[in-house]
């Protein structure tokens, strides 16, 4: 069995889908690693620490990729990424497929049957394969960090001689995965956090953290989750009733991180132009759901920028990549576990139960066609 990792090719990904250690790991199960050259330096692995690991360095990418049984990614590639690849080679990524059916169509017109890690079911078999919370979790520290960093003031309570410094005010919008590493992330740097969400199950979770909650808690926010743990879109009372809450709790805050996400939908927005413009000179919204248009209706994905009344908004598109070390070994240890799942032990070869639910629930092209129910239908 052949494992390639190709170099991702869009700039502004700074991940890759194998380190020195999961590339050990792929060996042992008895495939021959092939990197392509450059792949993991932004994430600070040379090509030599591939090599001492037992991979072979490929020149460029159609040299890794060709006759591959397995194709390791963090994003979607495109037909040419593919180009040399066999009919068949399972290609495994972040796909982002919701709204994407023409690229998916050139990924099945490749014969590559593709997975999308994204869609793997949240069930405790899987949670090694999860990378969703692996990349949100980093994402939300991130965020507060990166809000830290652009506040022109300290966080903690400060008191000085020379005076008293007052805590910053931190307000964490959307607490799954990303908003509960960001409320903790925020209590350690000393902040007075305070946290919202439609699910009521993250009440406790925000108080345990040393946060308060605020939302507006009337029957339907009691049935506001689906079975899968996910947000539910609110009706438009709700959200005319939580935005009025709101603004007075959005003006007095000096930081806010919004993490909103409905799966398969733009992000809702949370934090109107009006809000905006009520907060202080000097305050900072970071918006981890600027890749799905925002949750604050100034943000500009991928950019940061700084209101008429001073507000610094910070869009960035892929905020895990900020800490690409980190997030590469997170990122290639849920794929690893998931190759294992597709691998014989005994034969090392590739061996896809295709009635397995975490395959089909993640398996989106096959012999040159959509394969995926959700998929299908938008085609
Ligand atoms: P997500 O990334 O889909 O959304 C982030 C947060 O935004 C969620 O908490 C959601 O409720 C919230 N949100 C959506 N619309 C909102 C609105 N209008 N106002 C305020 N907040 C809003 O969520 P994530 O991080 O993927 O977590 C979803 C659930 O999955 C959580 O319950 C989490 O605990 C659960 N989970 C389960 C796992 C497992 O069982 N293996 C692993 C990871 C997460």
């Amino acid at each position: 069995m052949r494992i390639a990792v190709p170099a991702e090719t869009d700039p502004g990904e700074t991940r890759v889908a194998a380190t020195p250690d999961t590339v050990k790991s792929l060996m042992g199960l008895g495939a021959k690693v092939s990197v392509e050259t450059g792949a993991g330096l932004k994430s600070g692995i040379p090509d030599e620490a591939y090599a001492e690991a037992g991979a072979t360095i490929a020149p460029y990418a159609q040299a890794a990729v060709q006759d591959a049984d397995i194709i390791l990614r963090v994003r979607r590639p495109n037909a040419e990424d593919l180009s040399g690849a066999l009919p068949g080679a399972a290609v495994i990524a972040i796909l982002d497929p919701h709204g994407h059916v023409d690229a998916l169509q050139s990924l099945a017109a490749e014969g590559v049957s593709a997975f999308a890690m994204e869609l793997m079911p949240r069930i405790t078999r899987a949670q090694s394969l999860d990378v969703l919370s692996s990349q949100a979790n980093l994402a939300g520290y991130r965020a507060v960090i990166d809000a830290a960093a652009a506040f022109g003031r300290a966080i903690p309570m400060m008191t000085t001689a020379a005076g008293t410094i007052p805590p910053a005010k931190i307000f964490i919008m959307g607490v799954g995965v990303a908003g509960l590493q960001a409320i903790a992330t925020a209590r350690r740097l000393g902040g007075i956090v305070t946290a919202t969400d439609v699910r009521p199950a993250t009440k406790e979770q925000v108080l345990s953290l040393g946060a308060k909650f605020i939302a507006v808690e009337d029957e339907e926010f009691a049935q506001a989750e689906t079975a899968g743990g996910y947000a539910k879109e609110m009706s438009a009372e709700y959200k005319a009733k939580q935005a009025e809450l709101l603004a007075s709790h959005i003006a007095a805050q000096d930081i806010i991180v919004t993490t909103a996400l409905i799966p398969g939908r733009k992000a809702p927005v949370l934090i109107t132009a009006d809000n905006v413009r009520s907060m202080r000179p000097g305050s900072i919204i970071v918006d981890l759901a600027a890749e799905r248009g925002g949750n604050c209706e100034l943000t500009k994905p991928g950019e940061t920028n700084v209101t008429e009344n001073g507000v610094t908004i910070i869009g960035h598109l892929n905020f895990a990549g900020r800490l690409p070390a980190s997030a590469s070994a997170l990122y290639a240890k849920n794929l690893l576990a998931f190759v294992e799942t597709l691998v014989d032990a005994e034969s090392g070869a590739l061996a896809i139960n295709w009635d397995d639910e975490l395959v089909k629930a993640t398996l989106l092209t096959k012999d040159g066609a959509l394969a995926h129910p959700s998929f299908q239908a938008a085609s």
